[in-house]
């Protein structure tokens, strides 16, 4: 007996949860969530002009499109098994009202017909908001003197709501006979969803459905968006009608407004830092969640993989299934693509 060498008697484990992580197929076996690009919901910026793919900067491998590259980009993305795409326009002019947003040749019009034509199935997603149209890049009409709807009781530049609400449901059946089969306002205006909702059921479009942007924060993430959809605010910031990032309570406020407005889908934006925001979003509600892993999620990965500080790939995929684990049953992510292609190798 060497029973000098043994220095204690502590108990052997019973439980051994090692067990289950012993080869990677029983890690399978037990694995509790799984991405399939079926998740993804992929973003397009699309821009005037002919023959553009212009890339965004602070968005390695996303470009702003122009409308005759959709046909080929769309056949792409549904070849992936991705169901969905959400377009964000960058018009040639802008204006106080951003009507190019409700023009029957908008630039998102326009987009979705040439989505549709080439790609019947893929579900083509409105983002509907007025920033990128607007000369303010604010997200729907503004307070001012002179212009119409001005209110002397309100402070200058303050977005006016209700006349925001009349354009949205414009736009909404505009971007409906063009053939969006969802909406999805992001503007956090208050009715949006009602606005949209009559608008489109007025108009004979019960069957599109909405996807509201419920909960969604005044990020500091959403800065290389701005630059990809040309919309960063030219006074102020957006924080009297996005969520300040403290708040939790007033998430569920917020979604169950939208909910009771006939809200198809709630979205939580961003994802990453909001998981307990979803993750409560999804227990409190019986809708179909979505997240949106916004730009600059995306884009501080990509700068870490491009100083050798993260594997992208690895950061990505795990990003995306902690996103899922957390409650999302879909995810809009610039990772879409990579994401699918990635998972078809696995
Ligand atoms: C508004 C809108 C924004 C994003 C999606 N829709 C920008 C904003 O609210 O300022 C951000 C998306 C992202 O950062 O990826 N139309």
């Amino acid at each position: 007996m060497h029973s000098s060498l043994v220095t204690t008697t502590l108990p052997r484990p019973v439980m051994r949860p090692r067990r289950m992580r012993f080869s990677p197929a029983i890690r399978r076996l037990v694995r509790e969530t799984t991405l399939s690009p079926a998740d993804f919901i992929y973003p397009l910026f699309v821009r005037h002009g002919v023959e553009q793919r212009a890339p965004i900067r602070s968005m390695p491998g996303i470009s702003q499109l122009s409308v005759d590259q959709l046909a080929g980009e769309a056949r792409e993305i549904a070849a992936l098994g991705i169901p969905a795409v959400i377009l964000f326009g960058i018009p040639a002019a802008k204006d106080a009202t951003g009507s190019d947003n409700y023009s029957a040749d908008g630039i998102v019009p326009q987009a979705i017909r040439a989505i549709k034509d080439a790609a019947p199935d893929l579900l083509v997603i409105s983002d509907m908001c007025f920033c990128e149209y607007t000369d303010h890049g604010h997200c729907g009409i503004i307070n001012q003197p002179g212009q119409p709807h001005f209110q002397s009781a309100l402070p200058e530049g303050y977005l006016l709501n209700d006349p925001t609400l009349d354009l949205l449901g414009r736009a909404s059946v505009v971007h409906a006979q063009a053939g969006a089969d969802i909406i999805a306002p992001s503007g956090m205006v208050d009715g949006m969803v009602a606005a949209i909702r009559s608008g489109l059921d007025g108009a004979g479009y019960q069957h599109v459905a909405v996807m509201s942007y419920a909960v969604k924060y005044a990020s500091a993430f959403y800065g290389p968006f701005r630059d990809a959809a040309e919309s960063p605010p030219q006074f102020g910031d957006r924080s009297q009608y996005q969520m300040d990032p403290a708040n939790s309570r007033e998430a569920i406020k917020e979604a169950s407004i939208d909910v009771a407005e006939g809200a198809d889908v709630l979205m939580v934006k961003p994802a990453l830092p909001y998981l307990d925001i979803l993750s409560a979003v999804r227990s409190t509600f019986n809708l179909p969640t979505a997240a949106y892993q916004v730009s600059g999620e995306y884009a501080m990965l990509h700068a870490a993989a491009a100083n050798g500080w993260l594997d992208l790939r690895r950061s990505a995929l795990e990003s995306l299934t902690a996103i899922k684990r957390a409650g999302a049953d879909m995810v809009v992510t610039y990772f879409a693509k990579d994401a699918a292609q990635w998972l078809e190798e696995e």
